[in-house]
C-alpha cells in the first residue's frame, strides 16, 4: 500500500477502503461487467483494476473542469492495471449502453460534479444500465473529507444527496459511512 500511496497519493488507502467496504456488499462473481463513471485521475478504476475486474471507464468529452482529462493511465500502468481498464468519452445523462449491460455501475466522487438539474437522468441512465442483478453504488464526500478538499479548491460542490434524484424510480436502497466517503447502493426492486 506504501507504494501505491507514492503512486496516487496518500488518500488511495482510504479510497480503496471504502470501494472494499461497497464490493464487499455486492455479489460481483468473478469476470462481472463493470462501468466506472467519472474517470478523473483513475483512483477508482485502478482500485477495480485491483480486484482483478475488467473496468470500462469514461467521462464527456466536453469537460474543461479541473477534474477531467486527467493522466491516469501513467498511473494505471505503475500500478499494472492498464490492461484491465477501457476509456471512453461518455455522457452519464445519455450512456451508449444497452439495457441491463452491467453488473456493478459505479460513480465514485461523481454526482455532485453533475449540474443539478441532470442528476435525476444520471441516476436513472445508471439504473438503466445496471440491470435487474446489477447495482449502482455512488460514493459522495463525507463532510471532513469536504472540508480537505476545499483547502485547495474553495469552489468545490457540496455532496449530493442521490436519494433526492432517484425519487420516481423503483430501487431498493442501501447506505454505508466509509472513511472519506458516504456509500449509496442501489438496485432495482
Ligand atoms: C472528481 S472526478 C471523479 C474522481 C474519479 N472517480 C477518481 O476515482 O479519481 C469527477 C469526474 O466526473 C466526471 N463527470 C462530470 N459530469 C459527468 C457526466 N455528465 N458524465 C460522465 N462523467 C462526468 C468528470 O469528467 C470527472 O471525470
Amino acid at each position: 500500500m506504501e507504494e501505491s500511496s507514492k503512486i496516487l497519493g496518500p488518500m488511495y488507502e482510504k479510497i480503496c477502503a471504502d470501494g472494499a467496504a461497497a464490493v464487499d456488499m455486492l455479489d460481483l462473481g468473478p469476470t462481472p461487467d463493470i462501468l466506472d463513471i467519472g474517470t478523473g485521475s483513475g483512483n477508482f478504476a485502478i482500485f477495480l483494476a485491483q480486484q482483478g475486474y475488467q473496468v470500462l471507464t469514461g467521462e464527456p468529452s466536453t469537460d474543461e473542469s479541473r477534474y477531467a482529462r486527467q493522466q491516469w493511465e501513467p498511473s494505471a500502468a505503475k500500478m499494472g492495471v492498464r490492461n484491465r481498464i477501457r476509456f471512453e468519452h461518455f455522457d452519464a445523462g445519455a450512456l451508449p449502453f444497452e439495457d441491463n449491460r452491467f453488473d456493478g455501475v459505479f460513480l465514485f466522487g461523481v454526482l455532485h460534479h453533475v449540474p443539478e438539474d441532470a442528476r435525476s437522468n444520471v441516476l436513472a441512465e445508471a439504473i438503466r444500465v445496471s440491470g435487474k442483478d446489477g447495482a449502482v453504488i455512488l460514493f459522495e464526500p463525507l463532510p471532513e473529507t469536504l472540508e480537505k478538499i476545499w483547502v485547495n479548491d474553495p469552489q468545490h460542490p457540496l455532496a449530493a444527496d442521490p436519494s433526492v434524484y432517484i425519487q420516481d424510480l423503483n430501487v431498493h436502497e442501501s447506505r454505508l459511512k466509509g472513511s472519506l466517503m458516504d456509500i449509496f447502493i442501489y438496485r432495482a426492486a
